[in-house]
């Protein structure tokens, strides 16, 4: 590069020099990486006035008073509040969503945000602000500098004041102390040892089956199947009439009673226990995948195999629902049907064998 010499570039950096094709390069003078030293530290309201200290004092306290409120809020909504399909509030522009989620979805919300926002304060407004250049070492410290970042830790809890203001220190304390607890409460989540919980399902013998894709959107509502209304090759889903009014109880029996009805010409039935079980080659099977419990839903009309979406578990509808592929470890459960004086399908028993994941059968 040659050129004339300017004197500054318009954004003030120079010199700068012009090559052969009019191209201007700032030319570096003197060191470019001078450490221009730390800025000029201005004190702030609370490093000079002990009245503006208690007062911010008083906010990070509130604060974290705050966090700790909302959290046993949570613990009292998630007991409190209804969580059902009768609890849909409509948050505009959101849409419906459940009573508890909402309420949850706030106090936890409410007391991450508290005990954040007091942090930050406290670190602005009453910690110290002098910076501290540190200077780049080896990667393993030695052992001075080990003593000396113990011994600037050490500095750094005296200037957050940590011992001096023993009100914040508290109430942090406080507050840390009780957020872990919602995690105890979830944990009810999981529900009571399955037990004969997964054995029995709503179905018994005499129950309509019930179409899912005639059931009203409240779920009140819903139509039986007669076998004419299946056509070979076809694939039906459906839940007991029991569904149609269980309440509070609904998720917990849809989770376990909702089936798959398929039928295929009865030469294809490869089990004669099956076959009986069925109506003409119309067979039901639970829909909960045996492995981790997942909705099989994947159903192949040549083969009569269905596939669980989640891992690939493949089940063999024509021979007992008998696993071919996959993870899971036991058939699906089939569920006996014929049907009723009015010419309605209805099941003739529960399950042959508990329904969902077999896990819990284990030792
Ligand atoms: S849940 Fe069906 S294969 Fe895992």
């Amino acid at each position: 590069m040659s050129g004339d010499m300017t004197e500054h570039d318009e954004h003030g950096h120079g010199p700068v020099a012009v090559d052969e094709h009019g191209h201007g390069h700032v030319v570096p003078s003197g060191d470019p990486f001078a450490d221009p030293g730390l800025p000029e530290h201005h004190p702030r309201l609370t490093d000079i006035s002990e009245k503006a200290a208690k007062r911010s004092e008083r906010i990070v306290a509130g604060l974290f008073v705050l966090s700790a409120v909302a959290t046993i809020a949570f613990m009292v909504c998630y007991t409190q509040v209804p969580n059902n399909r009768q609890s849909l509030v409509n948050f505009f522009p959101i849409g419906a969503m459940s009573a508890s989620n909402f309420a949850l979805g706030v106090c936890l919300g409410v007391a991450l945000f508290s005990m954040g926002a007091g942090a930050i304060y406290w670190a602005r407004t009453l910690m110290t602000d002098v910076e501290i250049p540190q200077e780049r070492h080896e990667y393993e410290s030695s052992n001075e500098d080990k003593a000396a970042a113990i011994a600037e830790f050490q500095q750094g809890v005296e200037d957050s004041d940590w011992k001096k203001r023993p009100l914040i220190r508290r109430t942090l304390i406080g507050a840390m102390a009780v957020l872990p607890l919602p995690a105890l409460w979830i944990l009810r989540d999981l529900g009571p040892l399955p037990g004969n919980a997964l054995r029995y399902t709503a179905w018994t013998g005499g129950e309509l089956i019930i179409n899912d894709n005639t059931v009203s959107l409240d779920g009140t509502t819903g139509q039986g199947i007669r076998p004419e209304d299946i056509t070979i090759g076809s694939l039906v889903n459906a839940r007991p009439k029991a569904a149609l009014s269980a309440g509070d109880d609904f998720n917990n029996m849809m989770v376990k009673s909702s089936i798959l009805l398929v039928r295929m010409n009865e030469a294809d039935i490869k089990s004669s226990q099956e076959r009986d079980w069925g109506y003409h080659g119309i067979v039901a099977f639970s829909k909960i995948c045996t492995h981790v419990g997942c909705p099989v839903a994947l159903y192949e009309q040549q083969t009569h195999h269905m596939l669980c979406p989640c891992h690939q578990s493949t089940f063999d509808l024509s021979d007992d629902g008998r696993v071919i592929f996959g993870p899971a470890a036991r058939s699906l459960p089939q569920l006996p049907i014929t049907v009723n004086a009015d010419g309605y399908l209805v099941a003739r028993s529960d399950f042959n064998q508990p329904v969902g994941p077999s896990f819990w059968e284990r030792g």
